[in-house]
């Protein structure tokens, strides 16, 4: 059966924690090596790997374009406004058609239906680089971050500051595989999809909501937050969606709240002085560009995961 990798809640707990111990390995080995160098195990040697953007990126292009590089492969790089899908060619078709050329799709696209379709009718793996509703790929490099820095996540207090986004809900995925408690901290009006908290309910995974930002933080063991303007988000929403969110920026003041060896991530392009100041973001409990080197690492966990190898 072909392995996709689409969200982490379809993805059983051990698997994922094997694919982070792959990623750890991985990144181990490669200490001291220049970037382009392969990886001991080009174990991708031959593959051709494609990755479809229909949206903006810098670490989800750059880093599977380099981890397939590592790994021996041979990533092929397709805007989706090139594409004839951009232009009306249905998904199946365009899955069917890349299945015959290439050995796994990566998709950064809008609608979890598009990611769905395409997976249903490709007959190789099929990543999410992000949708309007999800990006696993981030959440497994901010574990992946985590316990780098702090040993298990498991059983952590996680708080996220902002609004319930595309990110967030692939924490709550990542809270109930991975066992971490997850506090949600923002306006009512911007909350969480009620479809995503629950499923974390019947997960046993419930999340917390607080709206005071700084009841929320007391002895979190992580502090996360996200743009306050996604990419699919209307640019007329800004100056509503700031005065909402400005209670929940996070900076020194807050981030004081919480214990005094947490962490701050955020998964980047941030927008600084907004949802986190600079203070915060450049300093001292702020692993933000671990965090993006991991995508690197984490994400060919992934690819090894999905081909078998
Ligand atoms: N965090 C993230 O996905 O970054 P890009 O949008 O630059 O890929």
């Amino acid at each position: 059966m072909t392995r996709h990798f689409l969200d982490l809640d379809r993805i059983e707990a051990g698997e994922l924690h094997a694919i982070l111990r792959r990623s750890a390995e991985m990144k181990a080995a490669r200490q001291g090596r220049p970037r382009g160098a392969p990886d001991d195990d080009p174990c991708l040697a031959g593959r051709v790997v494609a990755l479809i953007f229909e949206k903006p990126s810098t670490r989800t292009r750059v880093s599977f374009e380099v981890g397939i590089r590592q790994l021996g492969g041979e990533p092929l790089v397709l805007a989706g406004r090139d594409l004839q899908l951009g232009h009306g060619e249905a998904i199946s078709d365009t899955a069917r058609v890349l299945s015959r050329y290439v050995d796994a799709i990566m998709i950064r696209t809008f609608e979890r239906a598009a990611l769905e379709e395409l997976a249903a009718h490709a007959t190789v793996p099929v990543i999410n680089g992000l949708t309007n509703q999800s990006h696993p790929c981030q959440i497994m490099a901010d574990v992946m971050t985590y316990q780098e820095h702090r040993g298990p996540i498991a059983g952590r207090k996680v708080v996220w500051a902002g609004d319930g986004n595309n990110v967030f809900n692939s924490f709550v995925h990542a809270a109930a595989r991975f066992g971490f408690d997850l506090t949600f901290s923002g306006p009512e009006t911007l909350d969480p999809d009620p479809a995503v908290l629950a499923w974390a309910e019947a997960e046993g995974a419930p999340v917390r909501i607080e709206r005071d930002p700084a009841r929320a933080v007391a002895g979190a063991d992580l502090v996360v937050t996200d743009a306050w303007l996604s990419m699919h988000d209307p640019q007329e929403a800004r100056e509503r969606r700031h005065n909402q969110l400005q209670p929940y920026r996070v900076d020194a003041a807050l981030m004081a709240r919480a214990k005094p060896d947490a962490l701050f991530m955020h998964c980047l392009p941030a927008h600084r002085g907004e949802e986190a100041t600079d203070e915060v973001m450049d300093g001292p409990h702020s692993v933000i560009f671990d965090e993006a080197e991991n995508r690197l690492h984490a994400q060919k966990g992934i690819l090894r995961w999905c081909l078998g190898l």
